[in-house]
């Protein structure tokens, strides 16, 4: 060939990275493992096999974990635990600074056997997955480092199960490991069965690095062993990323259970190019965004929506870019496109686009598919209807879908139009309009003309049914430690028995609800009395159905459009008042509170509520985001964000003073809320919406609802256009909560029968329960 030649075709030969270290490593294990259970092996048993899907060919028989197995890993990890959260934060950064080490010092075998197994391009493992692995275990290491000082108040959570997904299978394993053992935590961790043998290896590394026995225990099986590792008794905090629908499954086995759970799911991320981008650079993008791992990337850019004016030339451009792409053997480091990680998978994909790809223009990759592996063209699907399944449903594979829009807002709309929150990409040369969009997409993450990045800096993770819970960066690192406070028994309270009422009492006095700013009678038309200890007649309240739970989260979704937008300082300014107003009557609400319980604690109680007020005054234009300077050139701009409708069940240990910190944070964050007040002591709740309405509270920013806890609970955690569920309600409805929560998979706050200080003058966790993060990746410095 010529060079002339050469410079026409840009053709090039084969770059092959050897295997050999790999399969030496694979021969000297036999090829075959058993799990890694108190810092030893145990002996291979029944299994199933792990090919490489590139080329067929057997790599090693894998040990599937029973039961038995699972309970011997948590047991290794719950008698290791206390003894590695009492180490000095010093020593664990010690040993995580050694995985790193190791990590990097065994790169090369780490990235061959990882391609080997999952069929990803070597250039990505070994440039990509390995060196972020390095990355998270050396930033937790510093996390332990600074846990002592940084993290002041909290402790490790205790044994966290963790079950990790084929598609970054050690990168994955270092999202979870790494920030568990900073704080203290030890590990069961299960691979996904497609991809177990990095993980294996990683034991190895954990054996050099010192990591004690128990602290680490990775149990190989599928989603049966997966299961039993979740269900487990002693486990205290699931961390789960895979499908939406094994997600929700571990919604509903955990719920009631008290283990803290984090979800990374599914997502259709937009990949949104306005009319002004740079169409060369979001042209390239897109081969990062779809192409990158086969597109099997829960972040993947797989919903392309580009600018109606430049459609066509775009298209035209991609389709020519698409046709260049290499598609071959992933150790070939000149390779764009591997090998799909296991022939269900290759079904799976082929199966959605042989069904709906008619429904739009598809054009593939004209490239030859290697012959014996899982391969599958590079696709691109145009004219889809934004409704059409392959708009909606998650392919998971090298396969962009794409629309037009004409107008930002018409962007963001069909962006948003999912069911999905994980992730979006924006492309425009105007950065005014970057940063228009940005905080109106409904997304974990937003990348400003780029794609894919990550760092463990930056939490990662979304809103929606792509899950709940960030990894990485601080807010990663708080979801695997509790407080360190000890919890006490909530003891359930019931409204007083009823007396008898006189003559004075027959005057009508019930309180209504308080729905989009206006009173409002149930809907049932039914009442209830409210006795105080002594048998007097104190009032009546609103018995609450289902459907004055609907009016009022139609209410919320109204009003959260608006208050959402507003400053931090504005809404800071709405809350004195409200603490102002609320002060004026302090003796009116001190009576009514020592009435309904007998006590004379309700002067101090009305004390301490326009405290909060103040403290949510101060936090609203406080709570601020923060600016990560991750190892790219740009900056993740952490923002808080608001969560959008909370339900929430009130507590009734403090009728007062639970309702107006619950419902205060919230509005100081920009949430709407709908509160169901405490069941037995209703009356200071709805005193308390004649305080909201004379101090300039925007009618559905507040909804008071009264009635049964276990009856409204079940409408608010069911319900579509409810985004989380508080409850601290002193009836028994954690578990309930948590499992009609996995409908839209609604973050959830759920006491299970734990009491709280509501005097405990920190108002953080509410703030936190308030907010989602949004990592707004945008370009900055050189
Ligand atoms: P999956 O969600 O079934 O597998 C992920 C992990 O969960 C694996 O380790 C599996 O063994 C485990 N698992 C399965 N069932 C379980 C259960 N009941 N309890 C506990 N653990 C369980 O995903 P799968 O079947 O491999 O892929 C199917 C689809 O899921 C893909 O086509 C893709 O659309 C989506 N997916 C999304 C991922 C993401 O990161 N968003 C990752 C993997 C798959």
């Amino acid at each position: 060939m010529t060079i002339a030649e050469i410079f026409k075709t840009m053709d090039y030969g084969a770059a092959p990275e050897g295997n050999k270290e790999a399969l030496t490593w694979l021969e000297a294990n036999n090829r075959s493992f058993g799990h890694f259970i108190n810092g030893t092996f145990t002996k291979a048993s029944a299994g199933f096999k792990s090919h490489n899907p590139a080329n067929g060919t057997f790599l090693a028989d894998l040990s599937k974990g029973s039961a038995d197995d699972v309970d011997s890993a948590v047991k290794a990890a719950r008698k290791a635990q206390a003894s590695w959260a009492k180490t000095s934060g010093h020593a664990r950064a010690k040993v995580l600074y050694a995985i790193a080490r190791l990590v990097q010092k065994h790169a090369r075998i780490l990235a061959v056997l990882e391609t080997m197994d999952n069929g990803k391009p070597i250039r990505e493992s070994r440039d990509i997955d390995i060196p972020l692995v390095a990355r998270h275990f050396y930033y937790h290491a510093g996390m332990a480092q600074l846990a002592e000082t940084e993290m002041q108040g909290r402790e490790a959570l205790g044994v966290c199960g963790q079950v990790i997904p084929w598609n970054f299978p050690l990168l994955m394993l270092a999202w979870k490991v790494a920030p568990a053992l900073a704080m203290g935590n030890t590990v069961v961790l299960k691979p996904a069965e497609y991809t177990s043998l990095t993980a294996l290896f990683f034991a190895e590394i954990c054996q050099q690095a010192g990591v004690p026995a128990g602290v680490v225990n990775i149990v190989t099986g599928h989603g049966a062993t997966g299961e039993a590792i979740v269900t487990h008794t002693d486990v205290n905090k699931v961390a789960f990323t895979g499908s939406t629908a094994v997600g929700r499954r571990i919604r509903e086995l955990t719920a009631g259970s008290g283990k803290a759970l984090t979800l990374e799911l599914g997502g259709k991320s937009p990949y949104i190019v306005f009319d002004d981008a740079d169409i060369d650079s979001a042209v390239e993008g897109l081969v990062d965004a779809i192409w990158f791992n086969q597109g099997q990337v829960c972040c993947a850019g797989s919903r392309l929506l580009v600018q109606e004016g430049i459609a066509e030339v775009f298209y035209a451009k991609l389709r020519a870019r698409m046709d260049k792409l290499r598609i071959g053997d992933p150790l070939d480091k000149c390779i764009d496109v591997g090998a799909i990680v296991d022939q269900r998978q290759l079904d799976r994909i082929t199966s959605l686009v042989d069904t709906h790809g008619s429904e739009g223009d598809v054009h593939q990759a004209k490239c030859d598919l290697p012959e014996g592996g899982c391969y599958y063209p590079p696709t691109l699907i145009t004219g889809l209807h934004a409704a059409a399944t392959l708009m909606q449903e998650e392919i998971f594979g090298p396969v962009l879908v794409g629309t037009t829009f004409r107008t930002p807002a018409e962007a963001v709309e069909v962006a948003n139009n999912t069911r999905y929150g994980l992730a979006a990409s924006v492309w425009t040369e105007n950065v005014n309009l970057a940063l228009d969009i940005a905080p109106k997409l409904k997304a974990g993450v937003v990348w400003t003309n780029a794609t894919n990045l990550f760092d463990a800096a930056a939490g990662f993770g979304g809103v929606r049914e792509s899950g709940f819970g960030r990894e990485g960066g601080w807010e990663g690192l708080a979801a695997y430690t509790k407080p360190a406070t000890a919890v006490k028994k909530l003891a359930p309270i019931a409204p007083y028995a009823p007396g008898t009422a006189n003559a004075a009492d027959t005057i009508d006095r019930t309180a209504k609800m308080y729905i989009g700013g206006k009173q409002a009678r149930p809907d049932a038309g039914q009442s209830q009395a409210i006795w105080s200890p002594k048998g007097k007649l104190l009032g009546h309240v609103g018995i609450g159905s289902r459907k004055d739970i609907r009016n009022a989260v139609e209410a919320a979704a109204k009003a959260r459009s608006t208050w959402g937008k507003t400053s931090g300082h504005l809404r800071a300014q709405i809350l004195y008042y409200v603490g102002e107003n609320l002060s004026a009557r302090a003796d009116e609400f001190a009576a009514r509170l020592d009435a309904m319980s007998g006590k004379k604690t309700g002067a101090a109680e009305v004390e301490a509520s326009v405290s909060a007020l103040f403290t949510a005054a101060a936090w609203a234009d406080k709570y601020d985001g923060q600016a990560h300077g991750v190892p790219i050139r740009g900056v993740a701009l952490a923002m808080k964000e608001a969560v959008g409708t909370i339900g929430m069940l009130c507590t009734d240990d403090a009728p007062l003073l639970g309702l107006v910190t619950s419902v205060t944070a919230a509005m100081a964050m920009g949430n709407a809320s709908v509160a169901v007040a405490s069941h037995a002591f209703p009356l200071a709740a709805t005193d308390f919406y004649q305080v909201l309405e004379t101090s300039d509270v925007p009618a559905g920013v507040v909804n008071i609802i009264t009635g049964d806890h276990a009856e409204l609970a079940k409408t608010l955690a069911d319900h579509l256009d409810v985004d989380a569920v508080w409850s601290f309600s002193s009836s028994d409805i954690s578990a309930d909560i948590e499992a009609r929560s996995a409908g839209n998979l609604k973050r959830t706050w759920v006491n299970n029968g734990q009491a709280r200080d509501w005097n405990a003058p920190d108002m953080r966790p509410f703030l936190e329960a308030a907010t989602e993060v949004k990592n707004i990746w945008i370009p900055y410095g050189e």
